[in-house]
């Protein structure tokens, strides 16, 4: 029995939900021989961040400008010495990150729902990436924050969501591996799937997502 009837779309984050950021980790170890790991997190937490700040401060630049900025910061703090070739090139890999393995069957297993990215990449970035992988079949829309230029968790860009798709909050299943967004998809009136590979703990902030599953492949049941 489908456990959530009245699911009409189930809308994915990107990255770090169906895309792994740390696929770029290789690349930089390379680079940056022991420092692989640790350029790869606070890359993508120095990235979050500036999503935030400059939500905040009404200052919006495009995904591909704020991940290379946050990459210049890691590089910097870590008193790494990347140089525009090398930045172009871990830039280049942020395109291509490596799909989670169960995603392609999870995506295929709920074909007979429309199914959708929300992300903060912008469509170009989101593009490629997607078609990288080869799963440009599996998405009826890739919709971007690009559009009202503010990142999440802000509440505009899930209304984007109802806007592109045309379904009513309460229809859309929203899977997020990042709990900010799980927060801010929860507020907003979505049923959240959080896929909480790492056993993290929820943030307290008064919201919790309504399933949690440690990867995509358990989305199935909910077909
Ligand atoms: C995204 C970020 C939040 O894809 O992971 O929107």
């Amino acid at each position: 029995m489908n456990p959530s009837p009245k699911l009409k779309a189930f809308v994915f984050d990107a990255y770090g939900t169906v895309f792994d950021v740390h696929s770029v980790a290789d690349l930089a170890e390379q680079f940056f021989p022991g420092q692989g790991k640790s350029l790869s997190q606070l890359w993508r937490a120095k990235q979050i961040e500036y999503m935030y700040l400059r939500t905040l401060m009404g200052r919006y630049i495009p995904h591909n400008e704020n991940t290379e900025s946050a990459l210049v910061y890691a590089c910097k703090a870590l008193g790494l010495e990347c140089d525009a070739a090398r930045r172009a090139k871990l830039m280049q890999a942020y395109l291509r990150l490596t799909p989670y393995p169960e995603a392609v069957g999870a995506l295929g297993a709920l074909a007979a729902h429309k199914r959708a990215i929300l992300s903060v990449g912008t469509k170009p970035m989101l593009t490629e990436m997607v078609a990288h992988a080869g799963m440009t079949q599996h998405f009826d829309k890739l919709i971007s924050v690009d559009a009202v230029k503010v990142y999440k968790p802000h509440p505009a860009t899930y209304q984007l969501v109802l806007d592109e798709l045309g379904v009513a909050r309460p229809e859309v299943g929203f899977v997020t591996s990042n709990y900010f967004d799980v927060a801010g998809a929860k507020a907003f009136g979505f049923t959240v799937f959080w896929i909480n590979r790492n056993n993290a703990l929820p943030d307290e902030l008064g919201l919790l997502p309504d399933h949690v599953l440690t990867d995509l492949a358990g989305l199935k049941q909910f077909a």
